[in-house]
């Protein structure tokens, strides 16, 4: 069993999406590569809601995929497997990226959204699933995604929607987007509007997939549950998961057209 090391953490968003990561690659090598993807779907994605946004992107064997923000890389290795996608993975969280690439085998680079390593109509779709509601830099990163798509290009969106960037009680480093406000960053940056689907109309993932994610967890929480970072993370995702149940953020996946 080859391990990686930890990034070392230090702001909440560290612990959430780079320290874990690492002990999430840990438990899959433990548990075994059935509970890969499952495990590295770090947004609230499952397979339903993956599936309408490939179709929706029209995704198809070759396709090449840019995933912006792929953090594990479960979506993309989900497109993948289920849709014969090429995908490439950009993450700025260090540990996640080469956790994704060890995972996968998936080219994977560390780089953020908002200064694509690409060039400009390279790519024939771009996932960014629960991303944009995690920086600030929102326009820029939409503006980069445009330039590294081609022309017509699709555009797969998971957004946490919110009537104010920063409700009381959020977790700590997000900036949540309006509808309209998205709408319109959307169309700055040369996007036509297509499909959009609220992720609570999907059906929840199937039990194996939920069973699966739950053995990661419990895995990390026995190897790594005194460690402070587990408790900011763990705090994290608490807060997230009171602002959805309590409606004052929701989840949406929507897809749009590069003009
Ligand atoms: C909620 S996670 C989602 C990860 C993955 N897309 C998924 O659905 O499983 C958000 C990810 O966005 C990344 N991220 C945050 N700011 C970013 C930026 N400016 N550019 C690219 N990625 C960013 C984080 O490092 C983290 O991996």
């Amino acid at each position: 069993v080859s391990t990686l090391e930890d990034g070392d953490g230090g702001t909440p968003m560290e612990d959430e999406f780079d320290v874990v990561a690492g002990w999430t690659h840990e438990a899959v090598q433990h548990l075994g590569p059935d509970h890969a993807i499952p495990a590295a779907c770090r947004g609230t994605v499952g397979p339903a809601g993956l599936d309408w946004l490939a179709r929706a992107c029209r995704l198809g064997p070759g396709s090449r995929l840019l995933d912006v923000g792929a953090g594990l890389g479960g979506p993309a290795a989900y497109a993948a497997g289920s849709f014969d996608v090429a995908p490439l993975l950009v993450e700025p969280m260090p540990t996640a990226a080469r956790a994704a690439a060890r995972l996968f085998g998936l080219p994977s680079v560390v780089a953020s959204g908002q200064a694509l390593p690409l060039a400009p109509a390279s790519v024939d779709a771009v996932w960014c699933l629960g991303v944009l509601c995690t920086t600030e830099e929102k326009d820029a990163v939409l503006a980069e995604i445009r330039r590294v798509l081609v022309p017509g290009g699709a555009l797969g969106l998971y957004v946490l929607l919110s009537d104010r960037p920063h409700p009381l009680g959020a977790p700590e480093g997000n900036a949540f987007p309006s509808r309209t406000e998205l709408a319109e960053r959307l169309h700055r940056a040369g996007f036509t509007p297509g499909s959009a689907r609220p992720t609570d109309e999907f059906p929840a993932a199937p039990a194996a997939w939920a069973a699966r994610v739950e053995e990661v967890d419990a895995f990390i929480e026995h190897r790594h549950g005194n460690d402070p970072r587990f408790a900011v993370a763990q705090e994290q995702g608490r807060r997230m998961a009171r602002l959805l149940g309590e409606g004052t953020v929701a989840g949406e996946v929507l897809h749009a057209v590069a003009g």
